[in-house]
């Protein structure tokens, strides 16, 4: 299980994360929801340990995720191979001379020899259809087919955590069906980002919602949010434009 603790945030002095308390279980599908700058990449960033919150705590298994504990060799091996984040803009991660060396990257890192490097790489390579492009540089893959490399480098390390921000950006329809069945068919935990109201209710059954104060407006089942007209709008997920009444948008 993971926790937050009260969790707030600044950055140079302006709050992002307010005050934010929530647990989630193993094997939960989790929608994180927010218009954009409410602060869900801040939130994943600090479940990835890439930096830590100016207040509150992060407790990861009843382990609190701090920059001392993270300095224990075997702590920090054992969080990077199990908790996986995907950043929101595909070209950040990949940086490697073939599509083979990317996805055997964090493998290496952490220390795996070359022979089960090979096994998972070639084993994910598959899954992800991109064994026609094992040899290839990443940068010549389209936006889609890099958006699925980066995620393949996750799965290489077969976490418990993934943490998905706003992966379906660059995803067209079809992939986006079939990311949703892998997303499913995943037996850890996932939260996943978005500002796509049309695609919560397929990407998590609980949802969480920053509102534009960067407070948790919600944490309970997609449904019961999408119905509550009151929230939507205080969450600015709901508005209204060209005289018509308040209505939803899916982007
Ligand atoms: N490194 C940073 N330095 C200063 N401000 C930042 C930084 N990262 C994000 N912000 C600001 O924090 C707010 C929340 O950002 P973010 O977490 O990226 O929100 P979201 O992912 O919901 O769009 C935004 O106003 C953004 O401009
Ligand atoms: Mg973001």
């Amino acid at each position: 299980m993971i926790e937050l603790r009260e969790v707030s945030h600044s950055y140079e002095g302006k709050l992002v994360l307010k005050d934010i308390s929530v647990r989630v279980g193993m094997g939960e599908k989790v929608v994180l929801l927010g218009i954009n700058g409410s602060g869900k990449t801040t939130l994943l960033k600090i479940l990835n340990a890439l930096f830590f919150p100016d207040r509150g705590k992060y407790l990861y298994f009843g382990e609190e995720v701090s920059k001392k504990r993270l300095r224990d060799r075997s702590f920090k091996r054992r969080f990077r191979s199990e908790v996986a984040l995907l950043f929101q803009n595909p070209d950040v991660m990949l940086f490697n001379p073939t599509v083979y060396d990317e996805l055997a990257f964090s493998l290496r890192q952490l220390g795996y020899d070359e022979g089960k490097v090979r096994e998972r790489v070639l084993l994910w390579a598959e899954v992800f259809g991109l064994l026609p492009h094992i040899k290839r540089p990443p940068f010549e893959l389209s936006g889609g087919e890099k958006q699925k490399l980066c995620l393949a480098c996750l799965m290489v390390l077969e976490p418990k955590v993934l943490l998905l921000d706003e992966p379906t950006a660059h995803l067209d329809p079809r992939t986006t069906g079939w990311f949703i069945d892998l997303l499913w068919e995943f037996k850890g935990m996932v939260i996943t980002s978005t500002h796509n109201l049309s695609l919560a209710e397929e990407l998590g059954s609980r949802l969480l919602v920053l509102g534009e104060d960067h407070g948790l407006l919600y944490d309970g089942p997609v449904k019961e949010f999408l119905k509550d007209k009151e929230k939507l709008l205080k969450a600015g997920l709901l508005h209204r434009h060209g005289g018509k009444d308040y209505h939803l948008h899916s982007f």
